[in-house]
């Protein structure tokens, strides 16, 4: 979603609203823009364009000097992809940017007669007019004026026209982070990726607050007038983490940091071979006495939720239900004070999650969020957090994050079964010793990436394909196929196999695609059974399994073997695999697999 860039400082601001642009391309967007103070001057100049950050640096004065400015990639909501509907925008003193979105704009534009005036369709135009005309001479009150009226998620970087040297800065809802060195000034960002090249320090900014940035420091002062001071926060991570460091794209090198990410997440938190979140802060108050557990995210990261559910269901014997987020918050919990529930975000920011966790708040005190990004909302809301340490996720298609993810989820749910005696305590110990074995069989499966390759080429000219499995195969199916979709644009479906005859097998014609997954020893022969039925129809099956060779070559036309691993944790071989077919479909049809079409890493918008 949108990318907000701001910096006011000792040195020329261009260059780093430009290059934090393009750190913030991955969130996914259509446009983009700069605005910034002329040269001892209290004017200010906007240069925006539809298109590419690359677009934008060739309209933009090579010689400008200026130390203040604010930048924008805009992900289109209200209005089309023109060079108008850009931010910045610009309504006589105001000039802003905004990540968000105005509810009440239909409303604004009445109460301000703004009717015929406007020059774009963006409702970011009506909130420039609405502080425009609480504006006389006092940023700060105009700004307080302004949200008296707006209403919506917002992130606002407000530029005064006589201000010269001054940022303002106001959030509800949508992420906004901010620091200030010494050596460089004030930065305000959407995320910290794009300014990590000048520290690693960063605060997020309180709610209704307002941010004032200048080249010698930031004051905050919420909307009493109290000032404010900030939390600053440090991250392990530097630069050299959020770059591609000679791979081609983000998302391949992402792949190959799983073995680490997974070592990361998991490791510190396994003390005498059992799951220990004492070092998270994380009491087993949490788990005693839990009846039931209920998994709400998005995307990939409810995909994870739904193998976790998989796992803690059948192992654990605990009904795990897993929400699709923005569904949940329309829907009636059946939460009560004995449920568990696990918010699962890599960003910690997607809207529909953060609502969700807020409805199931009023619920139960047992809220527990996996989140990759330290700070952010949902993990500052949830009572507990389990942090992955999967490091910057920069391709929009999540990889790495996913298997930290269900890593995550497979660590909680095993300490349930330790707190509530559900399982033998010896069982779950010969699982954490082998759990500690997956970095090695993730590094096995890297090796194949060749030969996975080749078979990209085939899928390349697909328009379907079909992801099936039983169990957690099915669970792992349904990322394959999103991954797929995501990011090569081929239509994929996941199906339960043993579900495929009862209407989809239908769709499968000769040569079609279906991409089979049989990890699991109590239902193999009953997949091979399913891909038999789909080979009879001239599907063309890649068969994923632990089998060293598959002795009846009919079975399938490829066939990736998988090292030997417990069934439980293949689904983190196999996932490697599918997200390596992917990746390599992706780049055979010449789609970027880092910024496919019409996506948003971090969805901050309803
Ligand atoms: C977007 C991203 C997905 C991600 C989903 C949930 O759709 O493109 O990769 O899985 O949001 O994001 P979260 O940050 O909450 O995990």
């Amino acid at each position: 979603m949108c990318g907000i860039i701001g910096f006011t400082g000792k040195r020329a601001a261009q260059d780093i609203l430009l290059d934090g642009l393009q750190r913030l391309e991955y969130r996914g967007y259509d446009s983009a823009g700069i605005a910034f103070f002329k040269e001892n001057s209290g004017h200010i100049s906007v240069r925006k364009t539809a298109g590419k950050v690359s677009d934008l640096r060739a309209i933009v004065d090579e010689e400008n000097i200026s130390t203040c400015g604010i930048g924008h990639t805009r992900w289109a909501t209200h209005g089309g992809v023109t060079n108008a509907n850009a931010h910045p925008h610009r309504v006589n003193n105001v000039t802003l940017i905004h990540n968000g979105i105005i509810e009440n704009y239909h409303q604004l534009i009445e109460k301000y007669k703004l009717m015929g005036k406007l020059r774009s369709e963006t409702d970011t135009e009506v909130a420039a007019a609405v502080f425009d005309a609480n504006f006389n001479g006092n940023p700060i009150e105009a700004i307080k004026k302004g949200l008296e009226d707006i209403k919506g998620s917002f992130a606002f970087c407000i530029m005064f026209k006589n201000h010269p040297g001054e940022i303002y800065i106001v959030r509800n809802v949508s992420p906004m982070v901010a620091t200030y060195t010494k050596e460089q000034g004030a930065f305000v960002a959407s995320d910290l990726t794009a300014f990590i090249e000048f520290t690693n320090k960063y605060f997020v900014l309180p709610e209704y607050c307002i941010g004032k940035l200048t080249k010698d420091g930031i004051e905050i002062h919420d909307l009493e007038g109290k000032e404010v001071e900030p939390e600053y926060l440090t991250v392990d991570w530097d630069v050299s983490t959020a770059e591609k460091n000679g791979y081609p794209h983000y998302m391949i090198k992402e792949i190959h940091e799983q073995p680490t990410a997974f070592a990361n997440t998991v490791n510190f938190r396994i003390k005498n071979n059992l799951p220990d979140f004492s070092d998270d802060g994380i009491d087993d108050s949490l788990f005693e006495g839990i009846t039931d557990v209920t998994v709400i995210a998005c995307g990939t990261a409810m995909y994870a939720g739904n193998v976790g559910r998989s796992l803690i269901q059948n192992h654990i014997g605990l009904p795990v239900n897993v929400a699709i987020a923005s569904e949940f918050r329309y829907e009636r919990p059946t939460i009560t004070d004995k449920t568990l529930v696990i918010v699962v975000s890599q960003s910690g920011e997607t809207i529909d999650t953060l609502e969700a966790l807020r409805l199931a708040k009023t619920k139960t005190d047992r809220t527990l969020a996996v989140v990759n990004v330290k700070g952010s909302t949902i993990a500052r809301e949830s009572k507990y957090v389990l942090y992955t340490h999967a490091g910057p996720e920069i391709a929009v298609a999540s990889t790495k994050a996913y298997t930290v993810q269900v890593a995550a989820m497979y660590l909680i749910g095993a300490r349930i079964g330790v707190v509530n005696n559900l399982c033998e305590k010896s069982k779950i110990e010969s699982f954490i010793a082998d759990l500690k074995k997956v970095p090695d069989a993730i590094k096995k499966v890297l090796e194949m990436e060749d030969i996975i390759r080749t078979y990209a080429a085939r899928m390349a000219n697909a328009h379907d394909a079909f992801f099936i499995g039983r169990g957690l195969d099915y669970t792992l199916s349904m990322e394959g196929a999103l991954k797929l979709k995501e990011i090569s644009y081929i239509h994929a479906e996941a199906y339960a196999a043993g579900e495929l005859k009862h209407g989809t097998i239908a769709l499968i014609s000769e040569g079609v695609p279906v991409i089979a997954i049989a990890t699991q020893e109590h239902v193999y022969q009953k997949v091979i059974s399913n891909i038999r039925e789909v080979k009879a129809r001239g599907a063309f099956v890649v068969l994923l399994s632990k089998d060293e060779k598959i002795t009846d070559p009919s079975v399938c036309d490829v066939h990736i073997p998988l090292p030997a691993i417990r069934d439980e944790l293949s689904v983190f071989e196999a996932a490697v695999i599918l997200q390596i077919l992917a990746y390599y479909t992706s780049v055979e049809k010449d789609v970027n697999p880092d910024q496919p079409r019409n996506l948003a890493k971090s969805v901050t918008v309803e």
